[in-house]
Formats: C-alpha cells, sequence, structure tokens
C-alpha cells in the first residue's frame, strides 16, 4: 500500500496544489500518493490560480487538472500524513479532526525543512506572481525532505 499524503491550505488553489504537484512529480505513486484540499469551501470544484500553474509549469509540472475540495472527516482515515501550510491551517484542521491519533497525522509541512521551528507558508493570493515563485522554493525543499523520509 503506498503511503497516502494531504497537502491543505485554506483555499486549495494556491499553495496546496502547487506542494501536491511538486510532491506528486518527485516520487513513485507506487510509493507514495499525493491529493490536496482546503479548509475553506469558497473554490471547491475550481482549477488552480493560474498564478499557480504558471509557477508550476515553469518548473515542468502540469497543475492544471486538479479540481479544489474541501477537506473532510473522512480524510483523517485516508491520508497518512497530512501537512498543513500555516498555522491557521492547523488550527482549523485540528478543530475537526475526530481523535488524537488523526490529530497526530497533521504537521507544518516546513517543519520537514526547519525542524522546530513552526515557519510558515505565507499566502500569494494578495501579492504579485513573485510571491507564488517564493513559495514554490520553500514547498520545494520540504518535498525534497518528505522524500528522504519515506524512501528511508
Ligand atoms: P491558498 O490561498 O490557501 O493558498 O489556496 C488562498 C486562496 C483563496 C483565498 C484565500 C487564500 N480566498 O480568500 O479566496
Amino acid at each position: 500500500m503506498p503511503i497516502r499524503v494531504l497537502m491543505v491550505c485554506l483555499g486549495n488553489i494556491c499553495r496546496s496544489p502547487l506542494a501536491e504537484g511538486i510532491l506528486q512529480n518527485k516520487i513513485d505513486p507506487k510509493i507514495c500518493r499525493v491529493d490536496s484540499a482546503g479548509t475553506a469551501n469558497y473554490h471547491v470544484g475550481e482549477a488552480p490560480d493560474k498564478r499557480s500553474i504558471v509557477t508550476a509549469k515553469k518548473h515542468g509540472i502540469d497543475i492544471s487538472s486538479q479540481r479544489c475540495r474541501q477537506i473532510q472527516t473522512s480524510d483523517f482515515e485516508t491520508f497518512d500524513f497530512i501537512y498543513v501550510m500555516d498555522k491557521n491551517n492547523y488550527k482549523n484542521v485540528l478543530a475537526i479532526a475526530p481523535n488524537e491519533r488523526a490529530k497526530s497525522k497533521v504537521q507544518l509541512i516546513l517543519n520537514e525543512s526547519n525542524p522546530g521551528q513552526n515557519l510558515e507558508v505565507p499566502d500569494p493570493y494578495y501579492g504579485e506572481l513573485n510571491g507564488f515563485e517564493e513559495v514554490f522554493k520553500m514547498l520545494d525543499d520540504a518535498c525534497n525532505h518528505i522524500v528522504q523520509k519515506i524512501n528511508s
């Protein structure tokens, strides 16, 4: 059974679609399956933000067929690791976790690349395109660490 990883942000149109595409691109699907979701339902059914699509494409990753969905309680059963982008996501995801085991699956993604620092992936939604490139770099670094962990 492959390891299952869920990437979570607020809208599921900017940061977590990038995280999904980046990790998927680095790892054999026989080893690890990746999905993403948002804590909010504002954009359910939509494709990722154009700026995320363009940024991923610049790095050879196609995320255009992803569709936004909201996190649901059953995700705590389905997934082994649930990575959140910021402390608000962390709070909102823990609030719907059914039990302690579910809570223990949730981590800030940048703690993989910067252990114990509780750093956040900034929300690029209201900013410029270069904010998406910054987010890509942070997530790429974190995903390299996740791949190392999974493959070790
Ligand atoms: P994301 O960014 O959480 O990285 O997908 C956002 C996308 C949309 C909104 C907020 C953040 N919004 O308020 O619609």
